[in-house]
């Protein structure tokens, strides 16, 4: 095994996750890596660790380069057990280390994760800690994705271990940007922004004018890929997504229970397309909520439909609302259709959780009886014509 360099004395010392295709609820169709990052001086850091299973990978990597007993520092740059989960086995082998985590919420949550109350150094903003020829310096993220995230910089080879941030659901014998397809690369790190961080985006903003006071030559996060070759391409694209910048595109979001939502669905999506809007449409039966998620993070607007089910949506369509509604999505504007039979209650309820999101409805509920009939399929051509011209 060759070690993976990313700077003199700086090495990737991390875990390939390939067969992972669920993570807390979002789907990893490409697999992950847990990234830690051993740093070489007169003291020696290792940055994060990996999820249990993988520490003897990680381990491995680590003994290739160093005993693990002469580490001296173990920092912890957030405690979700993709990160902390191998922490106990490192404290085994790291006999004289120190751990690194954040003031109060990184110390709270080693302790109560892994009962570990000794040798810990919390540390704060502007912390420094002196390795010999190179220093680091702590810089809270809180929220980035929990409370305790911070990111770790290495000045002097202007280095930023940035934690979750800039991370992608990526596994790959690769280990830097520009070894693998950039078009594959930007979609999986849209989609790690939109299913784990879109909820902070006001906070991500305040996170990045931080950043751009540091001079950035490689941004290693702790999932998927090194950025060595464009750093300034996923920061760039951050500041779009944080500030909830959208594109002319529409979404055609339902599910159907005997084809009449369907058919409103495709008609909508006519009109949205005769507009001259990017549309794309999802079925939510079969459709992964993740993917859709990863859509709708530049979408304008989101149309969603749903037949009624016990006088409200359908469970696919409640499941999907409830995890956009977390995920607080930002600029979007939105309408609700949907079919009924003797009575309605699923485009009311759509509407009032969209509503609730922050969406802005920009047309009242569209409901049919039964099965659409032909002026009924073009008053949804006419909607998606007028969504089309508002968002455009
Ligand atoms: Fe990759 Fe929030 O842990």
């Amino acid at each position: 095994m060759s070690n993976v360099r990313l700077a003199e004395g700086v090495y990737w010392v991390g875990a390939i996750d390939w067969n992972i295709r669920n993570f807390h609820g979002y789907s990893t169709h490409r697999g992950t890596t847990y990234n830690a990052y051993l740093i070489m001086d007169e003291k020696i850091a290792l940055i994060d660790t990996v999820k249990a299973p993988f520490f003897p990978e990680m381990l491995r990597r680590i003994k290739e380069i160093i005993d693990p007993g002469d580490i001296d520092y173990v920092v912890s740059n957030h405690v979700e057990m993709d990160h902390s989960g191998s922490l106990p086995m490192m404290i085994a082998e790291a006999t004289k280390a120190q751990f690194i985590t954040m003031e109060k919420f990184g110390e709270a949550g080693l302790k109560k994760h892994f009962h570990l109350d000794c040798r810990l150094i919390p540390v704060k903003e502007g912390h420094e800690l002196s390795l010999g020829k190179r220093k680091l310096t702590f810089i809270p993220i809180p929220m980035m994705h929990w409370p305790d995230s911070m990111i770790t910089y290495l000045p002097q080879d202007q280095i930023l271990f940035s934690s979750d941030a800039f991370g992608q659901h990526l596994a790959s014998s690769q280990r830097f940007d520009d070894e693998v397809d950039g078009a594959v690369l930007m979609q999986e790190a849209a989609k790690y922004y939109a299913n784990i961080l879109m909820p902070f985006g006001h906070l991500m903003s305040g996170a990045l004018k931080k950043l751009a006071a540091l001079t950035i030559r490689t941004i290693a996060p702790s999932h998927g890929v090194i950025w060595r070759s464009d750093p300034e391409k996923i920061v760039s694209a951050y500041t779009n997504w944080s500030a909830g910048e959208t594109i002319n595109k529409a979404l055609v979001i339902y599910d159907t229970m005997w084809g009449s939502t369907a058919q409103m669905a495709r008609a909508i999506e006519e009109g949205l397309t005769a507009a001259g809007v990017e549309v794309k449409v999802f079925e939510l039966t079969g459709s992964d909520r993740s993917d859709v998620m990863t859509e709708v993070l530049d979408a304008r607007a989101i149309i969603v439909g749903s037949p009624t089910l016990n006088n409200g949506m359908f469970p696919t369509v409640a499941e999907f609302l409830c995890y956009l509604k977390g995920l607080k999505p930002r600029g979007k504007m939105g309408a609700a259709f949907g079919s009924y039979g003797w009575s309605g209650g699923a485009t009311k309820a759509i509407y009032q959780e969209m509503e609730q999101t922050g969406i802005e409805m920009i047309e009242p509920e569209l409901a049919v009886k039964w099965i659409p009939e032909k002026a009924e399929l073009a008053e949804c051509i006419e909607l998606g014509q007028r969504i089309g011209r508002r968002i455009k």
